[in-house]
């Protein structure tokens, strides 16, 4: 083992952003892609490839302006800047001894000596994302309230705490729950502030021992601060668990239910008729299929179930709301706007087609269909090639860039969650949608390599019992919303038992809410909507609690 002072005195640099040339897509269009699982993979990297010669052509064009300015630096400082955490590559396997750069990101500006810190697990995304959290979400709110300090931790493998030199099933080994969990136990063991940050605190005035550690997560990290508490109960005081995934499922059609219950009437009433008449279409001769992917402008795509997988891509736009307009998307009501904006049917041969698959057609057509790059002179190979998922070989990339893979891999390895259709009720999604279909891409992607092969279903035990639907916990608390599409799968799902609220194992049901509404704020919090502003302060008042106690029990 490396020792560990040497690896601390590496904790106070800041990882340089210039040295950083990797190419990502913008946040949104990262995550609309990758929403609820389904990825269209094919257009993801063709939107990747075009952002590349942007990010080329624009660091051709500073390159020529700062010969020409030398003193003038061509990246603007960011206000929060990332630290460095030398972190083990593997907890558990002894052939690799390495570290890697862990990135946090941290504010000191609340900090009184006594006071608590809050951890922001980053999840599955890059923890960057996260930062406004620490600017004026729960980590700013909670810090405020307990003169605490806040820090977003991101998650091995994602952003640029990456341990490895590809995503290949082999280098993707380490990312799993457990050595997840034990990055984070590590860090709350062995964390020292970097001296620039906070210079007068002793050097172990904020190990657990001393400082009360508060982790907080929502959806996928959620269900690790649920863990965290549970099974690292001498380094976590408390945790807050937001619309945390304690259950983990391999074939999850529920998702599709609170869509159904909560979204507008008329838009699921429509869409329901819509969807079996499609179905009923792709189930006649051509060129009736071809004839009704031409409404979607997808003509040339092959699959049916390629077909209805694209066009159940604006569901995944429910999940994206947000009680703040500026952090979510209304898309999902001018997807409901334009499938319900009547008009004139059409006829093909003897079949007509209502006013509704038409609407609905144009709007795949301008807004998913549009996005796919077109080349001169083939345009149909370029349709197949961002919508398709017949040739595996589109999904072998293993480079660094093809970040889609990360929380592809946890779904097939432990996670599950795959979206068929349901096989009975009415349906927002096509019956193409299997299950089959919807984890074709674990095959796919992940070819068994000479350490590690993907398991032919995810091992969603692994998840499971570490507590699943029962999970509870002293200082333990879970968040929701009512209508958000994962509650099925948190400890406030219908099929959980019941539970009642209590400052020790805090339960909230945010309404009108979706996917952990209660993570941002506002920078001003008094103009945050009434529920917003119920759920934060519910927080802080059983948190301030939770410290008292630490303070208690510490005899201070
Ligand atoms: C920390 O937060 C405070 C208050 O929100 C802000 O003024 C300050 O700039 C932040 N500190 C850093 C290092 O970004
Ligand atoms: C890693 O460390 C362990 C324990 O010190 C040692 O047994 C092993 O040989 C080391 N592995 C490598 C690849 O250096
Ligand atoms: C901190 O909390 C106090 C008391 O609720 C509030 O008046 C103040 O505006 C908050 N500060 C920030 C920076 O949010
Ligand atoms: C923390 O407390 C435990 C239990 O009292 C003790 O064994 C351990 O040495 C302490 N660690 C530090 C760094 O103070």
């Amino acid at each position: 083992m490396v020792s560990l002072s040497s690896l601390l005195l590496l904790s106070s640099l800041l990882v340089n952003p210039v040295l950083s040339t990797k190419t990502t897509l913008d946040p949104d269009t990262h995550r609309e892609l990758l929403l609820n699982g389904r990825p269209q993979i094919g257009l993801w990297k063709s939107l990747l490839k075009e952002q590349k010669l942007k990010d080329e052509q624009a660091l051709l064009l500073s390159t020529e302006k700062n010969a020409q300015q030398p003193f003038l630096s061509s990246t603007k400082k960011e206000l929060f800047e990332p630290h460095c955490f030398p972190q083990r590559i593997s907890h558990f396997d002894d052939t690799v001894n390495g570290t890697f750069c862990q990135r946090y990101w941290i504010n000191t500006s609340f900090y009184r000596e006594g006071g608590p810190v809050f951890l922001l697990d980053g999840g599955e995304t890059s923890g960057k994302d996260r930062v406004p959290f620490l600017e004026k979400g729960i980590l700013q709110i909670l810090s405020n309230a307990t003169n605490g300090i806040g820090i977003v931790l991101e998650h091995r493998y994602y952003g640029e705490s990456v341990p490895v030199k590809s995503f290949s099933t082999d280098d993707l080994r380490f990312l799993n729950n457990k050595e997840a969990l034990e990055d984070s136990a590590y860090f709350i063991e062995n964390f020292k502030p970097p001296p620039s940050i906070l210079s007068s605190s002793s050097s172990d005035a904020l190990h657990p021992n001393n400082t009360a550690w508060v982790y907080y997560g929502g959806s996928y990290a959620g269900a690790r601060a649920a863990h965290m508490r549970k099974e690292y109960p001498h380094l976590v005081w408390g945790a807050i668990a937001s619309s945390a995934v304690t259950h983990a499922q391999i074939n999850f059609p529920q998702y599709y239910g609170p869509i159904q219950q909560y979204a507008p009437e008329g838009c699921i009433d429509t869409l329901q008729t819509a969807i079996e008449l499609i179905d009923h279409l792709l189930d006649q001769p051509e060129p009736i299929p071809r004839y009704l992917k031409g409404l979607f402008g997808l003509e040339e795509l092959v699959g049916n179930e390629d077909f209805a997988d694209v066009i159940s891509g604006p569901l995944g736009y429910w999940q994206a709301k947000n009680w703040d307009p500026k952090v979510g998307s209304n898309e999902f009501y001018n997807f409901c706007n334009t499938l319900t904006a009547g008009g004139a049917g059409s006829k093909v041969g003897l079949i007509r087609i209502p006013a509704s698959i038409i609407n609905y057609g144009k709007y795949i057509k301008e807004n998913v269909v549009a996005r796919c790059p077109r080349s001169e002179g083939k345009p149909a190979s370029d349709i197949e090639d961002c919508f398709g998922t017949s040739v595996d070989s589109k999904f072998v990339e293993t480079d660094l860039e093809q970040t889609w893979r990360l929380w592809i891999f946890q779904v097939c390895t432990q996670w599950g969650y795959f979206m068929p259709a349901p096989l009975e009720g009415p349906r927002i999604i096509s019956n193409k949608l299997t299950l089959e279909y919807t984890s074709k891409i674990c095959r796919q992607a992940f070819p068994p390599g000479k350490h590690f092969s993907v398991p032919e279903w995810p091992d969603v035990e692994e998840v499971n019992r570490r507590g699943d639907y029962e999970i509870e916990y002293d200082r333990l608390a879970f968040i929701d919303g009512d209508r958000d599409p994962w509650r099925p799968m948190t400890p406030q799902s219908d099929w959980a038992p019941r539970r009642k609220s209590s400052v020790n194992r805090p339960v909230h049901l945010i309404f009108d809410g979706v996917h952990h509404y209660d993570e941002n704020g506002l920078e001003d919090h008094t103009e945050e909507p009434p529920r917003i502003k119920d759920v934060h302060a519910l927080e802080v008042s059983f948190i301030q609690e939770w410290i008292a106690q630490f303070h208690e029990q510490k005899g201070r």
